[in-house]
């Protein structure tokens, strides 16, 4: 079974939680992207909802399918945002920012009623971690920010303290949000407390934001081949 099928799946019940009038987040990467595809085949058989999009990449792709978006700056609160993760522990704490778009993907989930992720179920893991941690920090001194990063994994007890610079492809030249700042991928092989490191990591000057998503998210929906099915949040 390829992983797109089973993304597409959980896109699919993800659509189903939609209503008319919804203001969505819209989230990036491809589990997101189908995301929008469907929304945008309900919108054009006449749904009327407004998305914000977390990426530029995201507000075209919505724009290609139609899907009417809102500014960013009227939103009060949304009432659903659905988006992808790189990492799901048992909590349903995330890791996030695979893609690069951690800031807005946070500030989009933050606002909204109803933060749904949707994945296969290769995310699933007992401890967050494995996947290399992004962290999203300002282009000044950012090898002095990266220093602190890594003293921040050691103190937090992670086995790894690897931080370097994502690069944009071939061009080995930094990857640039659509922030304007850089992403550190931190690898840390296992986080012990993804709480305390969170915490750790927003208190470093330089550090715009990190991609744990801690207790942001009640609902998870995991796709397969055959169709999806939600997950309850451990007590
Ligand atoms: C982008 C993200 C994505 O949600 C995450 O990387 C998962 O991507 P995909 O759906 O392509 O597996 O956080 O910043």
């Amino acid at each position: 079974m390829s992983a797109d099928v089973a993304k597409q799946n959980a896109a699919a019940a993800a659509v189903a939680l939609v209503g008319d009038g919804m203001r969505l987040g819209l989230g990036t990467g491809t589990t997101a992207a189908h995301f929008i595809r469907l929304l945008g085949e309900r919108v054009r058989a006449g749904l009327k909802v407004q998305g914000v999009p977390t990426s530029e990449a995201t507000r075209r792709l919505a724009e290609t399918h139609g899907v009417p978006l809102m500014d960013p700056d009227t939103v009060e609160v949304l009432d659903l945002a659905i988006d992808g993760a790189d990492e799901i522990d048992a909590q349903f704490n995330l890791i996030k920012g695979g893609g690069g778009a951690l800031l807005r993907e946070k500030i989009v989930a933050a606002a909204a009623r109803r933060f749904v992720v949707i994945s296969d179920d290769s995310k699933l893991v007992s401890k967050l971690g494995r996947f290399p941690l992004p962290v999203e920090v300002t282009p000044f001194a950012v090898g002095l920010t990266a220093r602190r990063v890594g003293a921040a994994l050691r103190a937090a007890g992670c086995p790894r303290d690897h931080v370097s610079v994502r690069m944009a492809g071939p061009t080995a030249k930094p990857f640039v949000t659509d922030g304007g700042n850089v992403i550190l991928d931190c690898a840390c092989a296992e986080i012990p407390d993804a709480a305390a490191l969170a915490a750790a990591l927003a208190a470093i000057p330089g550090v715009v934001d990190h991609g744990l998503f801690i207790g942001m998210t009640r609902d998870v929906i995991i796709g397969d081949a055959q169709g999806a099915r939600p997950l309850s949040k451990a007590a």
